[in-house]
């Protein structure tokens, strides 16, 4: 695997491999009914289970060009908390579903910030449209995007400076991961591969697909954002005190993690014994920070917006433990550079 939200790529990789369908409506059945049974066992799986059957061969993150990276310090104190969920740069949470497309949401997320950072109004942004359109890949650093198999941010960020822009979410609605209202099924979608999918690099794409659903038949580029568009993208050292400093002066950030057991999150700080930093699995949008008094002292940590709907964790955000790189969490801190309006 070469891709961010490796978890749910492998239950449906194995899905796939293990039942490759005969017909075609036995395809779209069992295919999409896996997927559906797929997240239901992996919401139910003990550590165990998970770990032995869920665990991926590691990816480290990829390193940029020293060129590519925020350095700088501002070197004024940090303040003890600070978070841009309040002060309106942050949408709603959303629900990825059984789909590999956190990569997708983490990357839109971002954007979605850098737009209102820009004193545009807050707008949900189409993740669909990465999801269905990014086939990006990064040969020399075996990373591709590869749709609900994952993908990666920095790569998302070079496809949407292809694309040209945008959509909103409302023009171009998230169908993937079977996350439709029960009563609307057919809000639902099975897209094809992305034009550019790479097999080598992706593993096998869906055995079942939609043309009609795909990006060739969706895409309508006269409904991009106008005046939305990439110019670039950087990414930020690891140092935490950097990161929370750039934080505050560009927005929320794109971030990668190991969340092998952010499974069992419930709330307060996120801290495991054991999380591989190594071992990235999943993309988030780092939003704020803050420290909790304890016992003990002083516990600093990240806030951040999750992509598994509103319901998980504290209402879809979750803290977790600064300045120790945790999980990884500062190994993959990236941003979408916008083009500065009317130009
Ligand atoms: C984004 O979409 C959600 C529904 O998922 C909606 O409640 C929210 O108002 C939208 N936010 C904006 C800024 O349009
Ligand atoms: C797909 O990735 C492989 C590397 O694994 C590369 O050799 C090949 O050229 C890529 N294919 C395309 C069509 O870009
Ligand atoms: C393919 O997608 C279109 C548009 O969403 C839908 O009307 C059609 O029923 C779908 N076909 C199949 C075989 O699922
Ligand atoms: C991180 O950056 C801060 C601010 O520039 C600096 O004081 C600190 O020494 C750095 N930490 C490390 C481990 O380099």
């Amino acid at each position: 695997m070469v891709s961010l939200c490796g978890i749910l790529v492998l239950v449906l990789v194995n899905s796939v491999l293990s039942s490759y369908p005969e017909d075609e409506e036995g395809a779209n059945n069992l295919f999409q009914g896996k997927m559906t049974f797929a997240a239901n066992k992996f919401a139910d799986m003990d550590p165990k289970e998970f770990q032995s059957k869920i665990l991926m061969p590691k990816r480290r993150a990829p390193t940029f060009e020293s060129s590519r990276y925020i350095k700088s310090t501002v070197n004024d104190p940090l303040p003890d908390s600070f978070d841009w969920v309040p002060k309106n740069m942050v949408t709603s949470v959303k629900d990825q579903g059984a789909a590999g497309s956190c990569w997708a949401f983490s990357t839109v997320e971002n954007i979605e910030g850098q737009w209102a950072m820009a004193g545009k109004p807050l707008t949900n942004l189409s993740v669909e449209q990465v999801v269905d359109c990014d086939g990006m890949e990064d040969i020399p650093g075996k990373n591709a995007d590869c749709g609900v198999f994952g993908g990666w941010p920095y790569l998302a960020y070079q496809y949407i400076m292809k694309a040209g822009g945008l959509s909103t979410w409302s023009d171009y609605p998230y169908c993937s991961g079977d996350t439709a209202d029960k009563h609307h099924p057919e809000d639902n979608c099975m897209p094809c591969p992305a034009p550019g999918f790479n097999a080598s690099l992706c593993g096998p794409p869906v055995p079942y697909c939609n043309m009609s659903q795909s990006c060739v038949a969706k895409l309508n580029k006269d409904k991009f954002v106008n005046g939305l568009q990439l110019s670039s993208w950087k990414a930020i050292d690891q140092n935490e005190t950097v990161v929370a400093e750039q934080l505050m002066k560009i927005g929320p950030l794109s971030i990668a993690i190991n969340a092998e057991l952010l499974q069992l999150y419930h709330k307060g700080v996120f801290e495991p014994h054991h999380c591989d930093p190594k071992n990235l699995d999943h993309a988030v949008l780092l939003v704020g920070f803050g420290k909790e008094k304890t016992l003990f002292g002083e516990k600093s940590f990240w806030k951040v917006k999750n992509s598994w709907g509103p319901k998980w964790g504290l209402n879809g955000y979750f803290q977790i433990k600064r300045d120790v790189g945790m999980c990884g969490i500062n190994t993959q801190v990236t941003t979408a550079v916008l083009s500065p309006p009317n130009k």
